[in-house]
């Protein structure tokens, strides 16, 4: 069979990460300090994969700028601006002049997958398929495509049912053969006005072409929305190592798997891991607790933090009170107010969330 390449979706808009994605592009925001997006990149390389287009949208600038040429990934990119985000299967129509008549793999690029794409690759260049997807049962079927399957075999799916025929959600990686095409030619918008690859995959199922499913092996997490990033930041913390390149000093604990960055700086102060704190970040007086990535030249002093995300160039200086379950944009500042009146004063961008 010919060679997978890739297609990467990295447009849309991050409505439900506003404020965040005001300024950037939701793949690009970090989770252990990395942007979300290089875990993607890295699991379609693995797959075996080396040329991989890559879908773009407003932020289109700052992704090729944080992806550069593949080089560093042991890829090639090829850039294809989507001039409205009008759903996957305009996704794949745009990017068809790149995948000619090439059998790819779709992965959409706020998606995390712990277990990795080369199964499903695997799969589908033995099985013979016009398609492969990946499944997972979710408790609210009715946000995602659901799919039916009997005897390891896809036999209807729904994009967003009202009333879900199964539990079996569609993750966002798909291979498709080239049939995919003339499928997507025939479709007509959904109630969401979007071209649905669900209702693409349909069309194949209703030509009698077999689209195989497997499960999805360990965690799979869609980034959409702020408490997902947190959450997702946990998963990946959860297998890191330890590797201090950092100065810490004599007067601080690290206790767990604490990685510190390098010219990072660790005073008088308690880390328990798993934490990440990236190069160029400080660190004083402060405690940072379980499951929180300080982004870079982040200074955090006479602060408790955990369970949180810090971009980087923020300052969180005496807050009083532990910050949990945050995630912070950058170049954010957060200090506390220690003399009289101890009102709180707020400067925030539109569509910002502050639960005090
Ligand atoms: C898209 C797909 C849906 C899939 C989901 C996975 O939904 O249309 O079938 O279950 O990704 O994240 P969207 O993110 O566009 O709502």
């Amino acid at each position: 069979m010919a060679k997978l390449k890739g297609l990467l979706l990295a447009g849309g808009t991050g409505s439900r990460l506003r404020p965040l994605t005001y300024t950037g592009a939701k793949q690009l925001i970090p989770v252990a300090n990395r942007p979300i997006l290089f875990y993607a990149v890295d699991a379609i390389v693995s797959a075996g994969v080396e040329e991989i287009g890559v879908i773009i949208g407003d932020t289109g600038n700052e992704v090729r700028t944080a992806l550069g040429d593949g080089s560093e990934f042991g890829c090639r990119f090829t850039y294809i601006p989507q001039s409205q985000p009008l759903g996957l299967a305009h996704a794949v129509k745009t990017a068809r002049p790149f995948l000619g008549t090439s059998p790819f793999l779709m992965f959409l690029g706020d998606n995390l997958l712990r277990g990795g794409l080369s199964r499903l690759a695997n799969r589908f260049s033995e099985g013979g398929f016009a398609a492969s997807i990946l499944l997972t049962e979710v408790k609210d079927p009715t946000q995602f495509g659901v799919a039916v399957v009997q005897e390891g075999r896809v036999v209807r799916l729904v994009e967003k049912p009202k009333s879900p025929p199964s539990n079996l959600a569609l993750v966002g990686a798909y291979c498709f053969g080239p049939m995919i095409h003339e499928a997507i030619d025939q479709l007509q918008p959904s109630w969401r006005n979007e071209y649905e690859i669900t209702d693409a995959i349909q069309a194949l199922i209703d030509q009698h072409l077999a689209v195989d499913a497997t499960l999805v092996e360990g965690w799979w997490k869609d980034t959409g929305r702020p408490e997902d990033v947190l959450e997702a930041n946990r998963l990946v913390l959860e297998d890191i190592q330890s590797q201090v390149d950092g100065l810490v000093d004599e007067a601080s604990q690290l206790e767990g798997r604490v990685i510190v960055g390098p010219g990072a700086e660790v005073h008088r102060s308690t880390i328990r891991g798993p934490v990440s704190i990236a190069s160029g970040a400080r660190v004083q007086d402060s405690y940072i607790g379980p499951y929180t990535s300080i982004g870079q030249s982040v200074l955090i002093s006479h602060t408790e933090i955990e369970n949180s995300v810090v971009l980087p160039d923020s300052k969180i200086v005496e807050v009083n009170g532990r910050i949990d379950q945050s995630l912070i944009g950058r170049g954010v500042t957060v200090s506390g107010v220690q003399s009289r009146p101890r009102a709180v004063h707020l400067i925030l961008g539109d569509q910002s969330r502050i639960d005090l």
